[in-house]
């Protein structure tokens, strides 16, 4: 179960679905003698960190959603079948991940579906939290980058963020699919939302070193992409 608001109201869920088909998946792998293991961690184990960039190396103790709990509680077991079975284990920490057919409860494709029919955009806070987009084709060739790691080096357990490193606001968020859909946009400010981190930046040298991860897309152009995927879908 994706998505951080959904886990507060049903917790359980998430907790069932994460952590227990995590499990059921290590224990299908440890049947059936599976090696390698890559999979979705998340920005959001970092909580409200004070430090930026996050590195992989800071303490990740102190979640503010269920999901966040869930991925961080994904990588500690994880990590007890890479000690005892000697699975080969990465575990990728995606950055708000963004581009043609993204979640549609995701911000990006909500505000673009409500300014693309004239209607105004809840914004929580005042735009000034910020989160580190990364487009779908960076994470992608970060995750076929991180099998190829896996396959290739023995005892392998790792945590590796697959961000921009490049925060952008949600005000700037909000001009960029506006200016590139030519509206201008009407907002709704509301408060912020419980569980919501104030930022999220990666510091992507790990991935860059380890598996030669180096994002490409800027967020102009990732939009330009999602606007182009999104106005082919309501033609
Ligand atoms: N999109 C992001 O910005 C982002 C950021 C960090 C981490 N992640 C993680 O990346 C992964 C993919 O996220 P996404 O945004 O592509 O979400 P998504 O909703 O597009 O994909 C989730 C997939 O999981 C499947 N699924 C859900 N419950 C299932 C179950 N019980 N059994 C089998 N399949 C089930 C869904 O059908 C769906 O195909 C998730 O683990 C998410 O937590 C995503």
């Amino acid at each position: 179960m994706a998505g951080v608001r959904p886990s507060i109201e049903n917790p359980v869920l998430y907790q069932e679905v994460n952590c227990m088909g995590t499990q059921n998946i290590l224990e299908e792998m440890k049947l059936h003698q599976v090696q390698n293991l890559v999979m979705a961690s998340s920005s959001s184990v970092y909580g409200n960190c004070k430090e930026v960039p996050f590195r992989e190396d800071m303490v990740v103790d102190f979640a503010i959603s269920p999901y966040a709990a869930t991925k961080k509680a994904n990588e500690v077991m994880t990590h007890v079948y890479h000690k005892l079975f000697g699975m080969h284990v990465m575990m990728l920490r995606f950055f708000t991940v963004y581009g043609p057919k993204q979640r549609p409860d995701l911000a990006i494709n909500k505000f673009t579906r409500l300014m693309s029919q004239g209607k105004e955009i809840p914004m929580f806070g005042d735009g000034t939290t910020s989160r580190d987009y990364t487009f779908i084709d960076d994470i992608v060739d970060g995750i076929i980058k991180s099998c190829e790691y896996c396959q290739k080096n023995e005892n392998v357990y790792e945590i590796v963020n697959l961000g921009n490193s490049s925060p952008i606001s949600l005000k700037e968020m909000i001009q960029v699919i506006a200016k590139t859909l030519g509206v201008e946009p009407k907002i709704q400010q509301l408060p912020m939302q419980p569980g919501d981190v104030e930022r999220t930046y990666a510091d992507i040298s790990k991935a860059k070193n380890m598996i030669g991860y180096e994002p490409k897309t800027t967020f102009e152009e990732g939009i330009k992409q999602f606007v182009d995927w999104y106005q082919n879908q309501n033609k």
